[in-house]
């Protein structure tokens, strides 16, 4: 199997070039109560990140037990630190972001995703493909994400392999290699053969620690199958049989162009097929790629620090409105201290007070390499999509707005908050809390978001932060398009589908459906506009 990134042969790497070579930045993509949780723990563990199965499932089960908003505000303390897992395996260095999922599932979720490298797809071998994770596979096709998918609970009964994969192929319309069959499922799984090590895993064997027995098998005819499987045996040479007849080669360049998936089966409880997973994951997931800007393609290994924002976190102290803004490493190094101009409002700043998810080199500077996170302490200066670099004058795409899915209307309990409640709304919508469109006809807000949490979150912190005591009511609307298109053209469907049509927080024009035919009848309608689900911020910023 060929790895992502061969070394060029006559190409001596750089110290800039090691560190990138080395890092792996990624996401776990599943459907609530897949076993996202306890395989993040299972990583963490192996990479010695943490010390006991518990910590990272306790941490969870806080945060379920907390309801009203000093909690929320309490719990995303935590959550900045458990927003990025950074941890080494092998000789590499592993960034693994968390996306947000359950209740606050939210557009964050998303944005994590145009972060990070690649994914680890999680599924219930009961349910296959499930409604959250394709929705968030959608947005990994948006830049060709490759995919490892994981079949989770093997221990427990599923529906058959095969099944699964062909879900895999039809729902997301990927091609699927699997690189280990599972033997049996429920109480009778006996492990797992890897196809691509030609080995036995045996699950009877297992232990939490993640070792169990394995046999090297040079020929599936091998005697030893049947002593150790008994009648599993011809089941399993009958299906790796099919498998290498009918099913496609692993191709580590069809992986990296998102259109092969390879697919491991095993138990993240149990602690199985999870290390199978993640020795493949490090040998052929990609190191930090390069990134689109509006004007050129910024290479990793560039010697100029860059950087973009993919997320704002509100921190502890409302009264401060301190925020962490989250800054991908897009290119060159990152050291502590440095200056950096804020390229939206070209204000030179000195990063000192970042906080980064790295140790310390031996002159005792905090370093970030691309690939790596840094969080950036600020007032509520910074926005989602906002660039930093040495000077350069750039502005990174990819990092966009997510159409809504949730809709409600805001009602101002005390009329004169009105300037208030105007502000609040600008700010919380800058820092991708929630989007807020205003009808080209009249004077409402009406709030969209991904999760409807979101809409929680955005009064309680209009009450605490902007002393503005609102609340929200239900509308129609079910969709959200922003609307593209030459002027005449735009003139002319404004004219006619006034009420409907909304200007977004950077006054973007938007389509507000009451359902997904209505806006179907609406694209075909126009065909000299685009209707797009994510919107650039870049665009109305500049
Ligand atoms: P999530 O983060 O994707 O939401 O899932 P999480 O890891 O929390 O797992 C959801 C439930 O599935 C948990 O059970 C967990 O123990 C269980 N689970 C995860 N992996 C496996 C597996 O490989 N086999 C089996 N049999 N179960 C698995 P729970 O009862 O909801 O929680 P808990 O009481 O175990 O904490």
């Amino acid at each position: 199997m060929e790895t992502a990134a061969p070394p060029q042969k006559h190409h001596k790497q750089s110290p800039l070039e090691k560190e990138i070579a080395k890092r792996r930045t990624f996401a776990i993509i599943s459907h609530p109560d897949a076993g996202k949780t306890t395989l993040t723990e299972k990583l963490l563990l192996k990479g010695g990140a943490i010390r006991e199965a518990g910590e990272i499932k306790a941490r969870k089960a806080d945060r379920h037990a907390r309801s009203d908003w000093m909690d929320m505000e309490k719990e995303r303390g935590i959550s900045v630190t458990s927003s990025v897992m950074k941890f080494p395996y092998r000789n590499l260095e592993l960034n693994l972001l968390d996306t947000p999922g359950h209740r606050d599932f939210s557009e964050d979720t998303y944005r994590v995703l145009t972060a990070v490298d690649s994914v680890i797809m999680v599924l219930d071998n009961a349910n296959g493909v499930e409604e959250q994770t394709r929705k968030l596979m959608e947005v990994c096709r948006m830049r060709d994400m490759p995919v490892i998918t994981f079949i989770n609970k093997m221990d427990r009964f599923g529906l058959p392999p095969l099944e699964l994969l062909d879900d895999i192929e039809q729902t997301l319309d990927l091609e699927t290699v699997p690189l280990s069959w599972p033997i049996g499922m429920g109480d009778r799984f006996r492990g797992t053969y890897n196809l691509y090590r030609d080995e036995l895993h045996l699950f009877s064997h297992a232990d939490l620690e993640g070792n169990h027995e394995r046999l090297p098998i040079d020929d599936l005819a091998d005697p030893q199958l049947d002593e150790v499987l008994g009648s599993q045996a011809d089941d399993l040479r009958f299906n790796v049989e099919l498998i290498s007849e009918a099913g496609n080669d692993l191709d580590a360049q069809r992986y990296l162009d998102g259109k092969q998936t390879p697919v491991f089966f095993g138990s993240a409880l149990s602690n199985f097929g999870v290390g199978d997973m993640l020795d493949t994951f490090v040998e052929i997931a990609p190191p930090p790629q390069p990134r689109p800007t509006t004007t050129r393609v910024v290479q990793p290994n560039e010697d100029e620090f860059t950087g973009v924002v993919f997320k704002i976190q509100a921190n502890m102290d409302p009264n401060h409105r301190d925020r962490m803004a989250f800054v991908r490493v897009c290119s060159g190094t990152f050291e502590r201290g440095m200056r950096a101009v804020h390229q939206r409002t070209k204000d030179e700043t000195r990063l000192n007070n970042a906080t980064t998810f790295m140790a310390r080199d031996r002159a005792g500077v905090e370093q970030a390499f691309p690939g790596d996170i840094i969080g950036i302490h600020n007032h509520g200066t910074i926005k989602i999509g906002d660039s930093f670099t040495e000077g350069e004058d750039l502005q990174f795409t990819g990092v966009p707005s997510f159409a809504p899915e949730h809709f409600r209307k805001v009602h101002l309990d005390d009329p004169f908050r009105a300037k208030h409640l105007g502000k609040g709304l600008k700010q919380l919508s800058e820092e991708g809390a929630i989007q807020v469109f205003r009808p080209l006809r009249g004077n409402d807000y009406i709030l969209g978001a991904v999760g409807a949490l979101q809409f929680d979150v955005t009064v309680d912190r209009l009450s605490d932060e902007y002393n503005v005591d609102a609340h929200l009511t239900g509308v129609q609307y079910t969709c959200c398009r922003w609307v593209e298109g030459p002027a005449k053209e735009l003139e002319a469907f404004e004219h006619k589908n006034i009420n409907q049509l909304f200007r977004d927080a950077e006054g973007a024009l938007a389509y507000l459906a009451i359902s997904q035919w209505r806006l179907d009848r609406m694209i075909e309608e126009w065909p000299a506009l685009t209707f797009p689900s994510t919107k650039e911020h870049h665009a109305a910023t500049q």
